[in-house]
Parts: C-alpha cells; structure tokens; sequence
C-alpha cells in the first residue's frame, strides 16, 4: 500500500509530496507541530491536541488552513488510506514560503499531517523502568509545540551512548520536562509535576485525571535534587506512554527497581486510554494561566 500524507487539502502520495525550499519553516525555523496516537484505531484526545494546536498556532500567528472537522475527517481519512490498526499522526503547519526571507504571508500557510504505524515501545520498558540523561536547557516558547527541537536531536547521540530512554531539561535548578516528555516525581504517594515553563502534554493530563480517584496530584516546581531523592520519577507522552525511570544520569531513583505508583499510574493510563480516552473528547484540558 502506497503511504499517503495530506498536504494544503489533499491526499498525496508521501513520494510525490513536496513543499518549497523556500518554506519559512525550513528557512527560519518558524512553524508549530503537533503529535498523538491512536488507541483500538480512535485518535487519542483528539480535541484536546487540536486545542492545544490551535494555542500553538495562536501563539505564532499562524493561521490553520481548515476546520476541526475537516482535520477530523482527514485525519481518519489518512489512517484508513495508510491502512495502520494504530497509528501515529503528526500535523506540522508553517508560515508558508517565505517572503524577502524572513516574513510571510499568514493566508497561504503551509500545513501538512503524515501517519506512521504506531509501534509501542516494548513491554519490557515498563517493566524493568528507563533512564534519563540531564541538560541543562529552557525550550523558548515552552507553551507551545513549536517545531523548534535543535537541542533534543542534538543530544540524540548522548542519549543513546549512554542507553537512556529520555533526556531530561532542567534549568536554574528546577526540572522541566523530557525532549519529548514530560516528568513526574512522587514522594510519599502524592504525584508531582512541573507546570511553569513546560509543554501541557495531552499525557501528562490523562494520567493525572485517570489517577485522580487513587492519587493526589500536586502541579509546582520540582527542584533536581528533589527529584533525584523521590521515591519514584516517571515520564509521559504520547508515544511513550508512562515509563517509570529507575536511574538518573547514574544515580538510582528510589530503589533503583520500577515503584508500586508508577506501575499502577501506568495501568490506571492504559485502562483509560483503551476504555475512554478515545471518546473523552469531552474532556478540555484547562489552560494554566501562564500559557
Ligand atoms: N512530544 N514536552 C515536549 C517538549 C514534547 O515534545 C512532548 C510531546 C511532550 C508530551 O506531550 P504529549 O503528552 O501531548 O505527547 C512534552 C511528541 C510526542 C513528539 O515529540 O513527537
């Protein structure tokens, strides 16, 4: 089967898609992104990346090209052309070609959604935890899901020499979140999560509404010397799930073993990612008023 994209309102075929040289988003940088997955073939809390896209956009002065509706029904569309059971979609939207090389026009903006098969990590990640590696680094515009990841590609090769799952920013002492994660601590069986200059992961908001009946969560600065004395740390995000980290940069978190919480905050997840999370469109992520 062909692979297909959607590109500036139609269907392509991923061999023949192509967008200008010229792109702004290719020239300066200047554009937004937006990633989620399927669960049993439903896109997961659609509405709310779709709030959060249009924050984004907001944000940049971007202007989405189509409808709710219309990216709904493209979006199904494109899972079903690609022919995925589960799949990962990805929507990316920039200012468009750029004019005299560092404006654009906010009318023809360049927006495009590609689709993978979504391959969950394996299961013997969550049983055994992860590790992380530690930068110092503030993402600009931490609000929003820019397409800006020049730190986290470049610490790829760290990461992977030294066998980490996530690298994990942090920045005048205080924890912020993962490349492409978000990061919770638990102390005394109470949850624990950076609000202040991080992305909301649509993650991080599902796992804290479906543990809410069973754990407290407490949304504050975390600063790095309390994460590596916590009892658990675990990270979130779209592709990854929940995975509970046992070591940090080395140094072993908790017991150095995968904890009781993070392993039932990961089950308390998936229940409600397979059982409602699909349909919870209803759900709407509340804005921080910093955001
Ligand atoms: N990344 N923080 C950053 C900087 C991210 O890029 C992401 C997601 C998250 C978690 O957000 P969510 O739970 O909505 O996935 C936090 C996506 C998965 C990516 O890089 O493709």
């Amino acid at each position: 089967m062909k692979p297909y994209c959607f590109l500036n309102g139609a269907f392509v075929p991923l061999s023949e898609a192509a967008i200008s040289v010229y792109d702004i988003g290719i020239l300066r940088g200047y554009g937004i992104y937006e990633a989620f997955c399927t669960y049993g073939g439903k896109p997961f809390m659609l509405n709310d990346h779709l709030a959060r896209f249009r924050r984004s956009a907001e944000g940049l002065s971007l202007n989405i090209p189509i409808g709710d509706n219309e990216i709904e029904d493209a979006v199904l569309e494109l899972i079903r052309r690609n022919g995925y059971q589960e799949a990962i979609l990805r929507f990316i939207l920039t200012g468009g070609q750029a004019l005299g090389g560092i404006e654009y026009d906010e009318t023809k903006p360049t927006f495009y959604m590609l689709a993978e098969e979504f391959v969950h990590l394996p299961e013997s990640v969550f049983t055994n935890g992860g590790s992380l590696i530690t930068a110092e680094h503030q993402r600009q515009l931490p609000q929003w899901k820019t397409i800006d990841y020049i730190e986290a590609v470049k610490l790829q090769k760290k990461r992977k020499e030294a066998g980490a799952i996530e690298i994990l920013y942090h920045a005048g002492g205080k924890v912020l979140e993962g490349a492409t994660s978000n990061v919770f601590i638990v102390k005394d069986g109470v949850l624990i999560t950076p609000s202040n200059n991080v992305l909301h992961g649509i993650t991080r908001n599902a796992t804290i509404i479906s543990a809410a009946p069973h754990f407290k969560t407490e949304e504050r600065d975390i600063t790095l010397s309390e994460l590596l004395a916590a009892d658990e740390v675990f990270i979130t995000s779209s592709f990854k799930e929940v995975v509970p980290i046992v070591k940090v940069d080395e140094k072993p978190i908790g017991s150095g073993a995968v904890g009781p919480v993070a392993k039932e905050v990961l089950r308390l997840f998936r229940e409600f990612a397979y059982t409602h999370g699909a349909q919870r469109s209803d759900i709407v992520v509340p804005t921080p008023a910093h955001q």
